[in-house]
């Protein structure tokens, strides 16, 4: 089959299953069988697409798996990081965290990112400011295997440590602590892409999804040195919850959403 014919019935059944951008996700699949990228394929109709592994990776699509894991990458803040089952796959929504913590007008040495599944936060951190001592810690160890590859092919230099929370960090300060925790509530209604494909230690906290926050704030002034500061993402409902645990001040997202907690001490 050419891609010219299989691009168009890819599509079709991609929407039939649900899937919202179905003609470019087609494509990108298309684009992954033939190692080219997506203009290769807009270009060439005329080129001859291995059917059988084609069928492969649209049938795991169908069947909702997050196209981040079939191709195995996803863009976060102009850069490729690898994601695998065992990482959350990085959100636009973290972009604003970023944002964030380069624009902050307080002088930064050390950063500290909890939970840092892929990396993509303490890698973007370090790239963007190479001269920021960067720590990441998570609790899952295949996360760190995945986080500690992606800084590696990306050229950032992190100290990474396997912890649960501050657990393996003790007399180490911070200027700055970042995290992007798990914060969605268990009982929360969530699309089977999500909660059958992504990692629950990444999506779940108890309390209405704030417990891990509030662990945070019972200690998180022993981790910051002096006017330190704190940059959190948060779920579009947490802002006042979170803010108040950390007398913080809460930012939105481009979409209006509360989205970040800024907090300092
Ligand atoms: C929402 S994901 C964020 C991943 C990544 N930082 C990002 O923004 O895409 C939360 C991460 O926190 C980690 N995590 C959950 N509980 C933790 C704990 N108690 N201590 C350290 N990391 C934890 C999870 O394994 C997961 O990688």
């Amino acid at each position: 089959m050419t891609l010219g014919e299989w691009i168009p019935a890819a599509t079709e059944r991609l929407t039939q299953a649900g899937v919202t951008s179905s003609r470019l996700e087609a494509q990108l699949l298309a684009a992954h069988v033939l190692l080219v990228d997506r203009t290769y394929v807009l270009t060439h109709p005329e080129v001859e697409l291995n059917e059988l592994a084609a069928e492969g990776l649209l049938q795991r699509r169908e069947s909702q798996e997050p196209l981040a894991y079939i191709l195995g990458h996803r863009e976060f803040f102009g850069r490729r990081f690898r994601v695998t089952p065992s990482v959350l796959i990085p959100r636009q929504e973290t972009e604003l965290l970023i944002e964030t913590a380069l624009e902050l007008m307080v002088p930064v040495k050390r950063v500290l990112d909890i939970g840092t599944g892929s990396g993509c936060i303490a890698t973007t951190l370090k790239l963007e400011r190479p001269d920021w001592d960067v720590w990441a810690v998570d609790i899952s160890g295949a996360a760190l295997q995945v986080a500690r590859e992606n800084a590696e092919t990306l050229g950032a230099e992190i100290t990474f440590r396997h912890s649960d929370l501050f657990s393996g960090l003790a007399g180490e300060r911070f200027d700055l602590i970042v995290s992007n925790p798990p914060y969605i509530g268990v009982e929360e209604e969530l699309p089977v892409e999500v909660r059958s494909f992504e990692p629950g230690t990444a999506l779940f906290a108890e309390n209405r999804g704030l417990r891990i926050y509030e662990l945070i704030s019972e200690v998180y002034r022993d981790y910051l040195t002096p006017g330190g500061s704190m940059v959190l993402e948060i779920g579009q409902t947490q802002g006042e919850a979170v803010a108040g645990l950390f007398g913080g001040e809460v930012l939105k997202d481009l979409s209006g959403n509360d989205r970040v907690v800024v907090g300092r001490v």
